[in-house]
Parts: C-alpha cells; structure tokens; sequence
C-alpha cells in the first residue's frame, strides 16, 4: 500500500499499541494524535472557566462544531445535532414514532444487534411487528437487494428502518433507492450510518433519508462519544427531545427547533463535539480520499488469500460499490467466540467474530495505520487456525 516508512509514519500518528495487529477500526474507530491533542486541550479550556465555556460560548461553539460537520455530510448546520452516539441518535427519533398496534417496522436481518433490540423493545410497547427482511449473500445485484426488502412491504408498513454499512456482514446497502420508494409510499425511513461516515462520501441532502444517525468516532477520526442525529426539515417538529431541558420552551430561542430541543442535554462534557471539525481538518489535510483508496485497494488484495484460506465464498463483489474499507468473511465453524480468542491470543490479531444466521463471520477493518504486515499477519494465522477450527467444528 506504502513505501514502509510512509506506514510507519502514520503508525505513529495514531495511539494504537504497536504490539497488535489492529484490524478492528470498526467497533470503537481509533483516533490520531493531532485530534486527541485537541480534544484535550478543549476539556482543559472548559475546565479554565466553566461558566464561559458551557454557559456564554455553548451556543456559539456548538454552532460552529455543527457548522462543519454539516458541510462534511452535505447537510445544513440548522438539520442536524450531535449525540454521544448513532444508539442514541437513533433512540432520540425511533421513540418518537408513534407505533400504533398492528404497524410494521421493516428492516433488514444485516442490523446491528443493538438497533435491533431497540424496535423489537419499541415494537413490543406499541403492539406493533418488527420485520426483518432476508438479504441473502453472495449479493447478487444492487436491483435485487432492493427488491428482497421491498418484497416485505406491507400496507401496515410504517418505518423502514437500513443500515448504510452493516455491521455483521460490512456492506454498503443501495439505500437510496429504497428511500425514493419509501418516500412515494410515505414510509419514514430511518437510516443507521454509524460506519458511512469517513468510510464513504456522504451527502445527506441529496440522499434524502427522513432520519439518519451516524457516528464521528469510528471512520471520521474523531473522539470517542461523538455521532449525530439528522432530520429531514419537513418532519423535525415531530422528534421530541428525549431529555427535556432548557430548549423545550425556550426563553430564548434560536432559529432553529430543532436544535433548541436537542442541543442542550444538561451538564456535559461536549468536547468530543468539538473537536470534530479538527478531525475533519486532519482527514483533509492528508488527503484522505486517496488513503481510504489505498486501504480499498490492501483489502480486496487481501480478501481472496483470506478466502482461500477459509474455502469460503465472498459475501459480495470486492468492488467500492459494496466494500469500503471493511470486508467480512465466513469462517468455517461455530465456535466463534474461540475463533477470536484464538486469533487475538495466539497472533495479537484484534478483528470481530460475529454468530449471523447460523454461521460465524470475521470482519476485517483497515485504516491508514495497517501495513501488509498486520494483514499477513492475518493470513498466517487463519492458514494454521482454520484447520484446527474445522476439524473441531465437524467432530
Ligand atoms: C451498524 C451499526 N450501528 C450502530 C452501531 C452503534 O454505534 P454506537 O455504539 O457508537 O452507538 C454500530 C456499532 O458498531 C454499528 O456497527
């Protein structure tokens, strides 16, 4: 992917402890040195002078955290605000549905298992039907994507509920057009991107989603506990703010609702927030879109060694349409928690073992701080661990 002193040199700007082979970005996403450094430095200036900061500055810093992050995702500052996370964006508008009995959600059996519960949980109080359409792999065509999930609308249909990237399997879904449809048959939809953002370009105005949650701390670089909730205009006046505050009724209102309601939550540590456009800032200045490329580009070299390995098929084509800078394989046994604990015990191999319909999966993440030695790494490994698995598996 690099010249070796060039993937030393990024090794270095990240904090990751240089004895793992770390191909977990996905989970909790890793964030560089620069940004870190900023996040610091804004929660000692919070703690300089409280009062200041989170009374007289809050509104103005937010704004301009918001600002940039909306110029990022191709939205308008005023339509979105930062949460601590996609599980909580995604709660602040899914417990504002007002499920009646017998309404459906739609979503797909690729969600992410957190989200999942939250509908079932939501569906349960309301008496309503949570729906999971199969999405069958190998994909075969975005076209057939589409209609496996469109084959489970119902007119009891009420929110179709996606995952921009999933999590288990690590594929960009053709989301938008399952939103223009939903739309013509005025269906909300609801969109988990917890991995869009930094994996892939966004924009949100274009994409036309009713609800999208994503996160700033896995592929945006950012400090942990930052994420955002955006919605669509027309709709906004129906999220209630899920901790009420100073924003509902407000004496002094801003232009915006929205932001009023959801903005301020109390006492917090908002440094997260803004530290933001600073990561932005890092992703820039390092040409990032060439990086996310040379990441693509290890991966889907690496991809079929991993599958030879396995003797597994490729869940989908290795093409940027369905891949970004994650990939999951099957892994031929049902141990897939000893899978893990072997890899990361025995090789200082750090990558998710997830147990999806009935068969283990491993979802391999690259960023800029991987070398080829991380991946052989993994390579090696799964040539000594697949047939100790597989034989345990069939025995
Ligand atoms: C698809 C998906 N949605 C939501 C989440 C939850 O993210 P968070 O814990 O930041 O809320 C994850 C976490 O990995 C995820 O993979």
């Amino acid at each position: 992917m690099r010249e070796p002193n060039e993937s030393f040199a990024w090794k270095e700007r990240f904090q990751l402890d240089p004895d793992v082979a770390f191909l977990n970005h996905g989970s909790f996403g890793a964030c560089p040195k620069p940004v870190f450094a900023e996040y610091q430095r804004i929660q000692r200036e919070l703690e300089l002078q409280p009062v200041r900061f989170l009374g007289r500055e809050f509104r103005d810093r937010m704004a301009a955290a918001r600002t940039a992050l909306a110029e990022y995702v191709g939205a308008d500052a005023d339509d979105l605000v930062y949460v601590p996370n996609t599980t909580t964006g995604l709660n602040m508008a899914a417990q504002s549905i007002a499920l009646r009995p017998g309404d459906e959600v739609l979503a797909t059996d690729h969600e992410y298992g957190a989200l999942d519960r939250m509908w079932r949980f939501l569906c349960q109080k309301a008496g309503a039907h949570y729906v999971r359409a199969p999405i069958s792999v190998p994909i075969l065509s975005a076209e057939h994507v589409v209609e496996e999930v469109w084959s489970h609308i119902t007119d009891r249909t009420r929110v179709l509920f996606i995952s921009h990237i999933t999590s288990p399997t690590a594929l960009i879904l053709p989301i938008q057009p399952l939103i223009e449809r939903a739309r013509d048959a005025g269906i909300t939809t609801v969109v988990d991107g917890a991995h869009a953002p930094g994996q892939i370009s966004l924009n949100l105005d274009e994409l036309g989603a009713d609800i999208y949650s994503g996160n700033c701390h896995k592929w945006m670089l950012a400090p942990k506990g930052s994420g955002f909730l955006h919605v669509r205009r027309g709709i906004q006046c129906m999220i209630d703010p899920l901790v009420v505050s100073w924003g509902w009724e407000s004496d002094e209102p801003s232009g915006s609702q929205f932001v009023d309601y959801h903005e301020w939550q109390g006492t917090r540590d908002i440094s997260a927030f803004l530290a933001v456009p600073t990561a932005i800032d890092f992703m820039q200045n390092n040409d990032w879109t060439s990086v996310r490329s040379r990441c693509h580009t290890l991966l889907s070299e690496f991809v079929p060694q991993w599958l030879e390995a396995t003797g597994e098929d490729a869940l989908a084509s290795l093409s940027p349409k369905w891949l970004a800078q994650m990939a999951t394989i099957a892994i031929p046994t049902s141990r897939w928690e000893a899978f893990k604990a072997a890899l990361y015990d025995g090789y200082g191999v750090e990558a998710p073992t997830i147990w999806w319909n009935d068969r283990t999966l491993l979802r391999i993440s690259v960023n800029a701080y991987n070398d080829r030695a991380d991946l052989e790494r993994l390579t090696a490994a799964l040539h000594e661990l697949i047939p100790q698995f597989r034989e345990e598996a069939s025995a």
